[in-house]
């Protein structure tokens, strides 16, 4: 085999919606400010659903909709920077609610960048012959480590998962991960201490992704042998519509297809793309095969793309 491809896709979203006029009652903001800055209408809020639980749902259903069952699995790597439980680790939790029996398993943490990161070591152990049938799983409950009193990122986080099961491929059709970082801004994101809370410098991280993401997601492009011009989908990490839709436009594709979950389900970190990508695979929005760029950003301040085909 000389690749891999993202056989199928499956989410999880808790049902408690938490909306902009809610928030209200709880820090001094409002719908039309929060819609206006960053998009976003509502987001889920687990209530008693855990991490494990949530990345353990949106994994079932990936593996129902691929045709595999828990005995074709021989991989688990779960993204999640909001993990409160370090051991085990998250993807052994996973295996075990799933029935896999001996998995390799294991966690990264790249915050909102993780689904990208996880999903190009996916592809690389199964071109490695490491693997043949994978998961990977996006998963955030980032509502336990929100500071509720500060309207600043109150209004931007929601919990949730989505999840892919990866396999063996002739042909490639997870393209070249181009992954990177910038050190030097890491304090811009923090999760920092015992019992912490997301604290983020906003304009800092907006001037970042503004004026960096174009030319990374260009490159990402470039590694799968693609132009921008020619992608069917664009599947970013949703963090704000005012970062989505610029960088959308400039990628210069017509008929582009644009996910914009932010808007329902705010930032989600690791969980977003994934979770973005199942819903227009389940509304048969993106027809089987076409270019699909997934670019992820955050924390870090890391980045990671790839053009897959659309499962
Ligand atoms: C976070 C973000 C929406 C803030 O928008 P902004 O335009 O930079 O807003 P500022 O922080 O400058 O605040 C502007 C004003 O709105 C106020 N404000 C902040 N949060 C508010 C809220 N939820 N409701 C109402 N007012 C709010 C501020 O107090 C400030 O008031 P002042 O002018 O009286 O001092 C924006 O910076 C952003 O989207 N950054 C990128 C963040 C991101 O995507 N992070 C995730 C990457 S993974």
């Amino acid at each position: 085999m000389t690749g891999s491809r993202i056989v199928s896709m499956g989410h999880y979203q808790p049902s408690k919606v938490l909306t902009n006029d809610d928030l209200a009652q709880i820090v001094e903001t409002n719908d039309e400010w929060i819609q206006s800055r960053v998009g976003i209408k509502e987001r889920r809020i687990a209530d008693t659903e855990t991490v494990a639980d949530m990345a353990g749902w949106a994994a079932e259903k990936a593996l129902a909709n691929s045709g595999l069952t828990a005995a074709d699995i021989d991989l688990v790597v779960v993204a999640t920077t909001s993990s409160i439980d370090r051991c085990p680790n998250m993807a052994t939790r996973v295996a075990r609610k799933l029935g896999i029996t001996a998995p390799g398993a294991y966690d990264i943490n790249t915050a909102c960048s993780g689904f990208s990161y996880a999903l190009a070591t996916v592809d690389h152990a199964i071109r490695a012959g490491a693997s043949k049938n994978a998961i990977v799983i996006g998963v955030e409950k980032l509502s336990d480590i929100t500071d509720w009193t500060d309207r600043s990122t109150a209004v931007i986080f929601g919990d949730g998962a989505g999840a892919a099961v990866v396999s063996a491929s002739d042909e490639p059709m997870i393209g070249p991960v181009l992954w990177g970082s910038d050190p030097e801004k890491g304090d811009a994101i923090v999760i920092e201490g015992w019992r912490p809370y997301i604290q983020q410098a906003g304009q800092t991280v907006f001037r970042w992704a503004t004026f960096a993401l174009p030319a990374l997601a260009a490159e990402a492009c470039e590694r799968a042998g693609i132009k921008p011009s020619e992608l069917v989908a664009f599947v970013p990490h949703q963090a704000n519509l005012r970062i989505i839709e610029p960088l959308a436009r400039k990628l210069g594709a017509p008929d582009l297809i644009v996910a914009r979950d932010v808007v329902e389900s705010g930032n989600t970190s690791a969980a977003s793309i994934p979770m973005a990508l199942s819903k227009l695979v389940e509304r048969r929005e993106i027809p089987s095969g076409a270019p699909v760029l997934l670019f992820g950003f955050g924390g870090g301040l890391t980045y990671a793309g790839q053009v897959i085909r659309c499962p």
